[in-house]
């Protein structure tokens, strides 16, 4: 027998008829006569309404045993109340306990500190904001999809085992029979570019890995990045694709997670100065701007999380900061013929201090100075004869750039630590549950 029975996201679809629930119990409060449980299902919230002159003694008795996180299952009239959570209410005329819960269930309506929660990620997921986060990240994954989608970009799924190192980052190894060691991906970009030279515009969306000591508010082990690449965009085009890109995202968590974002308490009016065009700043202006406010940062460091913020700090949208330094960044950038110090990229900065969202470059295309990078960085040169081989047959202009996901996040719905992007967040020291 199915158990799918009405969820409290539909109760408009049954006002003044009797219908069935499954929900959970998210708090009691009762007068001796009349007696309330806050139910919800996951996708929705109400009321149930127990009249003790209306029920059954056994149902009476039964509501005694309710408890938080009890699972229920409740037949009743749906009837419209706007002071109820969700708009409706049910007049209660049966109840069944499905599954008791114990009264030392760990999350209590009260404080609680957050390594207590990620200890209890299983069971804080049940809470209103968290539910909400995933709403917001569920919102801005199928914005992603639709975004390449109508532009006629091909998602290609790229390798998570994979010989050629990506990024400068820590890696997760692994021996791979006898192929010698495998490393989990750092990134997708390698195979996207291939991927580009076959079918021209192109992403990927998977899962990465690094292992970062690193005990920040802004970084995982494990994230999600969208990495789009593109055959004769230069590195204009690139940010250009980008700027759309954000602001797409940012626009569809506004239009239709609303309810979300005010669970979360997000000050919406700064996503809705979130326009083109973004700022474009030069990496050695930056610099200039931050050792005019104080930093110590020199030409040829890359920016740190400090400096990041210090910059953003003038500004009430993302903001580029291109052509670094080569030596700050991946072997794979393509020199800047204006400046062959520095390289054709950018990182797109997140405002309100949220940090680097994006990372992206126009690609090294000429041969010789790619090996020449690549020998420079100390890399294994066999592991990339593939890669090189894409500028061998048919060298051509490319570009993209790596989005991280739940930085994104993060930062819509105004998150203090990237950790509660994550359904289960791991980090250097979390590998549990
Ligand atoms: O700047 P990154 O390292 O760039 C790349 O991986 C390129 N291959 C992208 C490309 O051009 N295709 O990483 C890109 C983004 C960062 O801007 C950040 O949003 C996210 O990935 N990111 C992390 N997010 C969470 N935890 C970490 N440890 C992250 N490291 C990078
Ligand atoms: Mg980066």
């Amino acid at each position: 027998m199915s158990l799918r029975n009405t969820s409290l996201a539909d109760l408009a679809k049954h006002v003044g008829k009797s219908t069935t629930v499954h929900a959970w119990v998210t708090h009691l409060r009762s007068s001796g006569k009349v007696a309330f449980a806050d139910l919800r299902d996951g996708r929705g919230v109400s009321q149930a309404v127990f009249v003790k002159s209306a029920v059954s003694p056994e149902v009476w008795e039964r509501y005694g045993k309710l408890t938080l996180e009890t699972a229920v299952c409740i037949t009743g009239e749906v009837r419209a109340n706007p002071k109820a959570a969700g708009g409706f209410e049910i007049g209660v005329r049966d109840l069944a306990i499905v599954g008791a819960s114990p009264v030392d269930y760990p999350i209590q309506p009260k404080e609680h500190g957050v390594d207590f929660l990620l200890d209890r990620r299983h069971l804080w997921l049940r809470s209103p904001k968290q539910r909400a986060v995933f709403v917001v990240r569920n919102e801005i994954e199928q914005a992603i999809h639709d975004f390449f989608y109508e532009r006629g970009f091909l998602r290609t799924d790229t390798p998570i085992l994979t010989a050629a190192i990506g990024e400068r980052s820590g890696l997760f190894e692994t021996q791979y029979f006898e192929e010698g060691i495998a490393y989990l991906a750092q990134t997708g970009q390698l195979y996207g570019e291939a991927a580009a030279a076959a079918f021209g515009l192109i992403y990927t969306f998977g899962p990465t890995f690094r292992a970062e000591k690193s005990k920040t508010r802004r970084h995982l082990t494990e994230f999600w990045m969208i990495e789009p690449e593109m055959a004769w965009y230069d590195q204009d085009d690139n940010m250009d694709l980008q700027e759309a890109f954000i602001t797409h995202l940012v626009q569809r968590a506004l239009t239709r997670c609303g309810d979300a974002l005010k669970t979360l308490e997000r000050d919406v009016s700064k996503l809705e100065s979130i326009k083109p065009p973004f700022p474009r700043i030069e990496y050695a202006k930056a610099v200039e701007t931050l050792q005019a406010k104080g930093s110590a940062v020199k030409w040829g460091d890359d920016l740190g999380a400090e400096d990041e913020a210090l910059l953003v700090a003038d500004y009430d949208r993302p903001v580029f900061v291109m052509n670094y330094p080569k030596e700050a960044k991946a072997f794979y950038m393509k020199e800047n013929p204006a400046d062959p110090r520095t390289v054709l990229c950018s990182d797109c900065l997140a405002p309100e201090g949220y940090g680097e969202i994006i990372g992206g470059s126009q690609r090294e295309d000429d041969h010789d100075k790619l090996v020449a990078r690549i020998k420079h960085e100390g890399l294994a040169l066999e592991t990339y004869d593939w890669y090189l081989e894409l500028r061998k047959y048919g060298t051509f202009t490319h570009s993209g750039f790596g989005l991280g996901l739940e930085r994104t996040v993060a930062w819509i719905c105004g998150l203090q630590h990237i950790r509660e992007a994550a359904l289960f967040p791991r980090m250097m020291y979390r590998l549990k549950p």
